[in-house]
C-alpha cells in the first residue's frame, strides 16, 4: 500500500513503494513520481545513471528515452543481455527547471545524491552484484564514495571498498550531446567497450 515506517528495506517491492513517500531531501516536490531501480532480482550486473530524466519521470521506469535508446543499443552490442541487469539512478527524483514548455534537466547537488544513496545501498545490498558499472560522474561518485572523473577511470575494473568490482563509463547523454561526430563515435565505441568489459567481469 506504499506506506513505510523508515526501516531499512527488505525488498525490492519495498524499496519501490518507499521511494515514492520518500521525503529525504526536496526533490519530489516537483516531480512526477518517484523512479526506483528494476530488473533481475540478483543481478550480478547492475547498471547506476544520474537521475531519472523527463520521460523517466513520466513512466516511473529508469532508462526508457532518449539516453535509454543509447543505452540499450550499445548493451545489445556489448553482448549483455538485459535479464542479467538492474539498472538504476544515483538519485530517483526528476531535477529540472522549466524553459517554456519543457522541463530541463538539472544535476542533482551533492546533499541530494547523498540522501539518496539510502535507496541505492539498499539496493547494492539486496541485489548484490559482481560489478556495478556507473554511467557518468554523479553516479562515479556515489557508487565510488568519492570523486571519480570518468576519462581517467574508464575501462579497466576498479575495487569496490566493501566487495566487487565497479567500472565507470561516459553517461550515454553525454554521447549525444559530443557535438563533433568523430568525438561522439569514438566515445560511443569507447562505452560499448566498457559495458562488454562490465559483462566479462559479471560473468
Ligand atoms: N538519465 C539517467 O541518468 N537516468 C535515467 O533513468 C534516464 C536518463
Amino acid at each position: 500500500d506504499g506506506s513505510y515506517n523508515g526501516d531499512v528495506p527488505t525488498s525490492l517491492d519495498e524499496v519501490a513503494a518507499a521511494v515514492q513517500v520518500c521525503r529525504r531531501c526536496d526533490l519530489w516536490r516537483d516531480a512526477t513520481q518517484g523512479v526506483a531501480g528494476e530488473g533481475a532480482a540478483h543481478a550480478p550486473l547492475m547498471f547506476v545513471g544520474e537521475q531519472p530524466g523527463d520521460q523517466e519521470d513520466l513512466a516511473g521506469r529508469p532508462f526508457v528515452g532518449p539516453a535509454g535508446q543509447v543505452f540499450n543499443q550499445a548493451l545489445e552490442e556489448a553482448g549483455v543481455p538485459r535479464d542479467r541487469t538492474f539498472i538504476t539512478n544515483a538519485v530517483k527524483h526528476f531535477k529540472h527547471e522549466p524553459r517554456g514548455k519543457r522541463r530541463i534537466h538539472k544535476t542533482p547537488d551533492r546533499g541530494e545524491v547523498q540522501a539518496c544513496r539510502w535507496w541505492l545501498d539498499a539496493e547494492r545490498r539486496l541485489v548484490r552484484p559482481r560489478v556495478i558499472v556507473a554511467l557518468g560522474a554523479t553516479a562515479a561518485h556515489a557508487v565510488m564514495g568519492k570523486a571519480t572523473p570518468i576519462a581517467a577511470n574508464r575501462g579497466r575494473p576498479l575495487q569496490l571498498p566493501d566487495q566487487g568490482q565497479a567500472v565507470v563509463t561516459y553517461h550515454p547523454s553525454f554521447l549525444l550531446r559530443l557535438p563533433d561526430a568523430d568525438a561522439r563515435e569514438r566515445a560511443r565505441a569507447e562505452f560499448v567497450e566498457d559495458l562488454r568489459l562490465a559483462g566479462e567481469l559479471a560473468r
